[in-house]
Order: C-alpha cells, then structure tokens, then sequence
C-alpha cells in the first residue's frame, strides 16, 4: 500500500487534481491518499473542492488579500513542513507551476521525500514569461523523481534538460478528464440565456505580468471592438484579485453588452464555454480546454508553453498591445474563413484518461 498525498492550492490545480484525487481513492486496496491544500486560493479553490466533493485531510489556510509571493512561499514552506514530517507520505504529487507547487516540492526536498509533478515539462524558456510560473516549473522539475508529462512536447523538454528517460510518462493533461464530465447538452443559466441570439464571448485575465497597464490595453481594445460588433454579448466571470477587479470596472463599467460576473462554478465555466463563439483570454488551463471543444482563443499573452493548441489551430498568441488585440479580435469577429479554421475540434491535451494512467504509474513505483 502506497501512501500518496497531493498538494495542491490553487483553482486550475484543483480542477486538475481533483480528478486524480477521485481515482487515487477509488483503488483503496491500492493507496491510502492524503489530500492537503494549502489555501493560496479560498474562495476559488472552496467552489472546486464542493464541485468534486473532495474533503481535504489538511488545509494550511495560508491566504492573505493582496498577497507577495514571499508570502505564499514562506507560509507553504513552514506550514507544509509539520504536515509531512506527521505524515510520511512515500510520495507528494504537486501540479504544473502555482507558487503552492514550487514551495511544497522544496519542502519536500529538504524532508527527501520524493515528489511526482503533474503537468511536467511546459515550457516557455522565458523565465519572466509566464511569471513566476516558468521559474515554479523549471524549479519542481529539478527535484522531482517521477515526471507525468501531458503531451509529447512535454516530454521531449524534460529530456532535453537531462531528465531520465525511464522516469517520464505521457499521461495526458488531467484537465481534459475533469472536462469529460461537466459539458451537457441540457446545461442552462439565466447569464446564458441573456446571450441567446448573440455571439458569445467569453473573457478571462488574471496573470501577474499582466497587471496594471497591459490589462487595461485588453480590456480597451475588448471594448472598442464589441462596441463596433453590436451581434456580440460578452461574459466576464472575474478573478478575485481586487488589481483585476479595478482594472476591469474602470474599462468596461457602463457596456452593457458584457456582463462582469463572479467566477463561475467549474461545471458551468465548461458549459459556458461550449455554449462560447470565441475566448479572449490569458489563463493556461482554457488553452487546453478550448481545443478539445473546437472554441477559438485569442490568447492574450507574448508566449505560452502550450503549443500544442496553437499547432492545432485553436490559439492564436495576440499579446497586451491595445491594437494588436483590437486588429486580431476584430478579424475573427467579421472573416469567416479565420474563425472556421480556428474552430476545429482537437484533443492535443489528452483522451481523459490521465488520472488512471498516473495511478498505474504510481502504483508500480517503489
Ligand atoms: C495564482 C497562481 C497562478 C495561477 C492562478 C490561477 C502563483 C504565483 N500564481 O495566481 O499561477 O495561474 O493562481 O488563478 O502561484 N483572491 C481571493 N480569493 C481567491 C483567490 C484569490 O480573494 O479565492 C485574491 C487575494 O487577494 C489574493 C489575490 O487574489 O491575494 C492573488 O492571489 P494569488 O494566488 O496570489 O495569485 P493569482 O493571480 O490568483
Ligand atoms: N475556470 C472556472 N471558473 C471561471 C473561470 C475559469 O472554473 O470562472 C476554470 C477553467 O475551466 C480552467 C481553470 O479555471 O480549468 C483555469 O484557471 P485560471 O485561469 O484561474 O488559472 P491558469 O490555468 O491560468 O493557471
């Protein structure tokens, strides 16, 4: 019996880990499964754990309004360390790139308990870009022992940094998994409803490099362009940061053809955006979302570490420059050429199955 504990603190790592959470419990004959969150996120992160009925054994609780990340790594760091010495996990399974996931692996590193990242091997090569998350990444794949890949690309980065062969395995993205049981065809919502007849946008922003002023371009050229495109409503489930917040209501108060609303339930953001005409956003986990869905993103970033979706025609990488959103936006909205060919339906991201692959690695590691 293999004792594993997932660590995770964030909204994307617990729609992707929550998965793996359900089926690590499943095989009980097979693990006894620890589940600590750290509470970087609260409110976000509470609305993904009722979604999956999860219970988490340990909650850190380490989130604080307007936190650095000297905060987030310092109260994970001394407040993971009891837990584990408590709990001797054989294994810590951390995911992708949150701060939560690079200070729990070095608390595990300096305790030499091994650790098994999720969501291994993204890569942008820029270390300010996304940031801090490609430092996080690079970071927890140093001193982990077992890598789970989500794509072949992935992999291919591990080994070309020296990461052993033997200790990598293309698993698929566990995002797509949790993908696979929210769309319905029977999915309905007043917010949606409000859209009927019009195209559908749907926005997010959030990344740290993002704020201040290459926000407030986003959301001017959004504006500038659905004003000009009066068949568009649009769909703002906002992030909590109050920088976003303001940033936000100061450019788009008083359209009202988008709505800004709370952030949405898991089950309902995938149905929202199944129900979407395109996507403008800067999330990492909606670029691997959308392909499988065949739903157009504009991608407000310089770089992404998931050229997979781009490969397969989905993402489109338009930056923060106010004109450049506005020309990119503008373009997909009236050439129907453009859009089709970016609304072709892929899975680069995996089959759904990721979780079950994982645990079979797992279960045969020492
Ligand atoms: C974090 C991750 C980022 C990930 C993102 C997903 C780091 C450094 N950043 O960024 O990689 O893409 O989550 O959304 O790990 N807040 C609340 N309630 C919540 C969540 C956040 O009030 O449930 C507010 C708090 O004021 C908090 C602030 O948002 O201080 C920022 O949260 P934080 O986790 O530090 O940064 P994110 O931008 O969410
Ligand atoms: N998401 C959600 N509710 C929302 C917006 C997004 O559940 O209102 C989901 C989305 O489906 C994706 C994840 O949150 O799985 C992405 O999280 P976020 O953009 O916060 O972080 P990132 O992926 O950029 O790290």
């Amino acid at each position: 019996m293999k004792k594993v504990m997932l660590v995770f603190g964030t909204r994307p790592e617990a729609i992707k880990m929550c998965p793996l959470v359900k089926e690590l419990k499943s095989r009980p004959g097979e693990f006894e499964t620890v589940v600590t969150v750290t509470g970087q996120h609260r409110e976000m992160l509470d609305q993904v754990l009722r979604a999956f009925d999860v219970t988490p054994d340990y909650d850190l609780a380490i989130m604080k309004p307007g936190q650095t990340l000297f905060d987030v790594t310092c109260d994970v760091l001394l407040k993971l360390k009891g837990v584990l010495e408590d709990e001797k996990p054989d294994v810590v399974l951390v995911h992708g790139d949150t701060t939560t996931s690079f200070a729990a692996a070095l608390a595990c590193f300096y305790l030499r308990i091994p650790v098994g990242h999720v969501e291994a091997g993204l890569r942008t090569h820029d270390i300010y870009s996304p940031w801090p998350e490609e430092f996080n990444r690079q970071a927890v794949d140093i001193v982990s022992e077992y890598y789970f890949a989500p794509t072949e690309a992935s992999k291919q980065n591990l080994l070309g940094e020296g990461k052993p062969a033997e200790k990598i395995w293309v698993t698929g993205n566990t995002g797509i998994d949790a993908l696979r049981t929210t769309v319905r065809e029977s999915f309905s919502s007043p917010e949606l409803d409000w859209t009927h007849g019009s195209r559908l946008i749907l926005i997010t922003a959030h990344r740290r490099e993002n704020l201040g002023e290459p926000m407030h371009q986003m959301f001017r050229a959004i504006r500038r362009v659905m004003e000009e495109h009066p068949d568009t409503k649009a769909i703002y489930p906002i992030h909590m940061n109050p920088l976003v917040r303001k940033a936000a209501h100061e450019e788009l108060d008083g359209f009202d053809r988008l709505r800004i609303i709370d952030p949405l339930e898991v089950l309902d953001f995938h149905n929202f955006l199944a129900a979407s005409y395109l996507v403008l956003t800067d999330s990492g986990g909606i670029q691997e979302e959308a392909p499988s869905l065949g739903k157009p993103v504009l991608v407000m970033r310089d770089v992404t570490e998931r050229p997979e979706g781009v490969a397969a025609g989905t993402l489109k990488l338009v930056g923060t420059e106010e004109d450049v959103i506005y020309r990119e936006f503008s373009r997909l909205l009236s050439d129907d050429e453009e859009y089709a060919a970016m609304s072709y339906a892929s899975n680069p991201y995996g089959d759904g199955h990721a979780s079950e692959r994982i645990a079979d690695v797992l279960v045969g590691c020492r």
